[in-house]
């Protein structure tokens, strides 16, 4: 007997790759997502994904199309509950292509919910794989560096994708990210097939110790070490040319006293990371400043790293 009638979740934005970790590195930030909403129907059929919320007339209805329900039906069959009828309500608050994890954050906060309607099957790290299946029919591409974080929160290190090997790491309480979305959508399956294939040894071995670098720049908050090691040679070259104004954003933005600075996710938009308040909110409107120059409308978030990750926020019982 299921104890609720309709459970719904929220799930927070992410940044992916995080300059030199693509497709292995991402954190959750706060101020923005999206809601799902699932109901526990009696018998019947599965119905469309009722959509609402800013962007919701952009995302696909249909369930084999839709990432949250590409979620919670990869979860109802691997659990044995295909027969559920579950209603999916998707309040997609995030804007497409956004580079800020946007489909993560409906498969995210789908999976989660629908776990909690079930009883709890299984535990928040077991349902990495049912919203990587959502990011799946979003891009093409498995990737988890963007729901890992967002149903876990925090820092998250995908250390294998064959197993999944996904670790939580502990960061600096001061540190800070800014985000700014310029409005523009470039899709991630797009910029991935910007990217080669080869990767010459010498760019291996710089790339592989910056990663270990930042990692441990993280675990004993040394921003300096965390400063030399955020570069990257595998996305950054090929996907600046995606996005208008990058490079010098980013020089402004360093000289502003961030961090670190590169492409959130797939981009547009740009992400810094910060130590403390203050510097986050004169890096983000630096960045902001650079967007608008060149005519493109943009917004900002500047948060400490969320570090709840996908959470209930709502719920009726049967
Ligand atoms: N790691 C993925 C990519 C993240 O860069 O393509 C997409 O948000």
């Amino acid at each position: 007997m299921n104890k609720y009638e309709s459970v719904t979740a929220f799930a927070p934005a992410s940044v992916a790759n995080v300059g030199c970790g693509f497709d292995i590195m991402g954190f959750a930030i706060e101020g923005v997502g999206d809601k799902v909403t699932v109901i526990l129907k009696e018998g019947g059929n599965k119905s469309d994904v009722i959509l609402k919320g800013k962007y919701g007339h952009l995302v696909p209805f249909q369930r084999i199309k839709n990432t949250a329900a590409v979620a919670v039906d990869a979860f109802l069959r691997a659990t044995g509950n295909s027969h559920a009828n579950i209603e999916i309500i998707l309040e997609k608050n995030m804007p497409l292509g956004s580079g800020m994890g946007s489909s993560a954050s409906s498969s995210a906060a789908a999976v989660f919910a629908v776990n909690y309607i079930m009883g709890n099957p299984l535990t928040t790290s077991e349902l990495i794989p049912f919203a990587m299946e959502g990011e799946r029919v979003a891009c093409g591409t498995a990737h988890a560096d963007n729901v890992a974080p967002a149903l876990l929160g925090g820092f998250v290190l995908i250390r294998s994708y064959n197993p999944l090997d996904i670790i939580q790491v502990e960061s600096p309480s001061d540190l800070y990210s800014a985000v700014v979305h310029p409005h523009i959508e470039l899709n991630t399956s797009d910029a991935r097939r910007v990217l080669k294939n080869e990767v010459s040894v010498e760019n291996a071995i710089i790339q592989s110790a910056n990663t270990a670098g930042f990692m441990v720049a993280l675990i004993k908050s040394d921003f300096a070490l965390m400063k030399r090691s955020m570069s990257d040679l595998l996305a950054e070259p090929k996907r600046t040319q995606l996005i208008p104004g990058f490079d010098e954003i980013k020089n402004a933005a360093m000289s502003t006293g961030a961090i670190g600075c590169g492409i959130s996710g797939s981009g547009p938009s740009v992400f810094a990371l910060c130590q403390g308040e203050k510097n986050a909110l004169a890096v983000a409107s630096i960045m902001q400043h650079g967007f608008s120059k060149i005519g493109l409308f943009n917004e900002a978030y500047v948060s400490q790293l969320n570090s709840k990750g996908t959470s209930i926020i709502d719920f009726s019982e049967v």
